[in-house]
């Protein structure tokens, strides 16, 4: 029996085409045209002015928060629902994490404890909003009280390239947006990210820290520390090959979606990840909560059919990690955390393993 993956990189013909040219063009170390050529074609999808690419989306959020000169006495608003990626820069910067719970429309930041925490918490330099699995967060009310309370946002839009809000791309709100191309993304560089803004500097800055903080000089000079974390341009031209289809894979993505909920939605205590009427996700994973069945049950049978299924994120608030932060509400995140299931998602997930996912799951609530 072949094992079904969760969220598989699915890579084409077009895509070992695209990465043979890019080695015969020996375009390989490690800046080269595929790198400015597929900036500019995501800055173009999400209505960006500038844009650079990095190693991955972790990288990103770090260089975001650097170009805000976030550190040491500064505090950032997160959600508590999110991956560790999210959070966990604002310690490399020496900063304090605040996290906020997420409302039951989205399963994203709520934007009234997000506004509670801005009146209560001191020296807030950024509010980091998440569009958690594919799905925007309410971005008009958490723009107005950003803009309200005057503190940076950044949109971390990792999972959700595609999606929309309000008919513009996610990725095209905050102050800074980033993208990930980690092998389970959308589209995939292996691994890969990307930092976008309207704002020169801020994207320069991030650009020149990435390099090493190298000076515009003919020898080696440095006035700062840096980073390594460019994307090279051979990952360049396979991202830039997948972001051709992404289209196509929301599409497919979302027909994965449409049959779990067709076949799945009646089962007693099942719930999908509601879609709220404001946006269009890009259906990155299928998400459902089980309310009757215990959802360890269920990714336990999953797993006996060599099927990979994944519990939501685990909250930041009930990470050992980050146990010394304050967190706003936290019992909708726990909630979800305790019954939420992640189901296979990928592209390349054919209608017949499809089938064997929803018997694995209907099989649980069959007495
Ligand atoms: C919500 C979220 N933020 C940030 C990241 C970090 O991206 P990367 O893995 O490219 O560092 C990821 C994915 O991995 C993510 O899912």
């Amino acid at each position: 029996m072949s094992r079904v993956y969760l969220s598989p990189p699915d890579i084409s013909p077009k895509d070992h085409n695209a990465l043979d040219a890019v080695l015969s063009s020996n375009w390989v170390a490690p800046v080269g045209p595929d790198l400015a050529a597929f900036e500019e074609a995501l800055g173009e999808r999400l209505k960006r002015d500038y844009a650079v690419a990095l190693n991955s989306g972790t990288a990103a959020l770090h260089l975001a928060l650097q170009a805000l000169e976030i550190g040491p006495g500064d505090t950032v608003i997160c959600p508590s629902l999110t991956f560790a990626a999210s959070a966990n820069p604002i310690c490399y910067c020496g900063a304090q994490p605040v996290f906020v719970d997420s409302e039951s429309q989205t399963w994203n930041m709520d934007p009234a404890l997000l506004e509670q925490a801005l009146i209560e918490q001191s020296s807030i330099k950024a509010v980091i909003v998440v569009h958690l699995y594919g799905q925007c967060a309410q971005m008009d009310a958490i723009v107005e009280l950003c803009d309200k309370y005057k503190v940076a946002l950044i949109e971390d839009a990792a999972e959700a390239l595609g999606a929309t809000y309000q008919s513009q791309p996610a990725g095209s709100f905050g102050d800074l947006s980033f993208l990930s191309f980690n092998g389970n993304k959308i589209i995939t560089t292996s691994g890969g990210g990307m930092l976008l803004s309207n704002n020169a500097d801020w994207i320069e800055r991030a650009r020149y820290l990435a390099t090493q903080a190298r000076e515009p000089v003919l020898h080696y000079e440095h006035k700062e520390v840096g980073f390594n974390y460019r994307l090279s341009n051979v990952l360049a031209a396979l991202g830039k090959s997948q972001l051709g289809d992404l289209d196509s894979r929301i599409e497919k993505r979302k027909a994965h979606f449409e049959a779990y909920k067709t076949e799945l939605s009646a089962l007693p205590g099942v719930s999908f990840m509601p879609i709220a009427p404001t946006g269009e996700p890009n259906y990155w994973l299928t998400c459902l909560t089980s309310a009757q069945v215990d959802r360890t049950v269920i990714l336990e049978a999953l797993e006996a059919q060599s099927i990979e299924a994944r519990p939501l994120w685990k909250p930041m608030h009930l990470q050992p990690v980050f146990s010394d932060c304050f967190c706003y509400g936290g019992s909708v995140a726990e909630e979800l955390f305790e019954q939420g299931i992640c189901l296979p998602s990928g592209s390349s997930l054919s209608s017949k393993d499809r089938g064997r996912v929803i018997a694995a799951v209907r099989a649980c609530f069959a007495l």
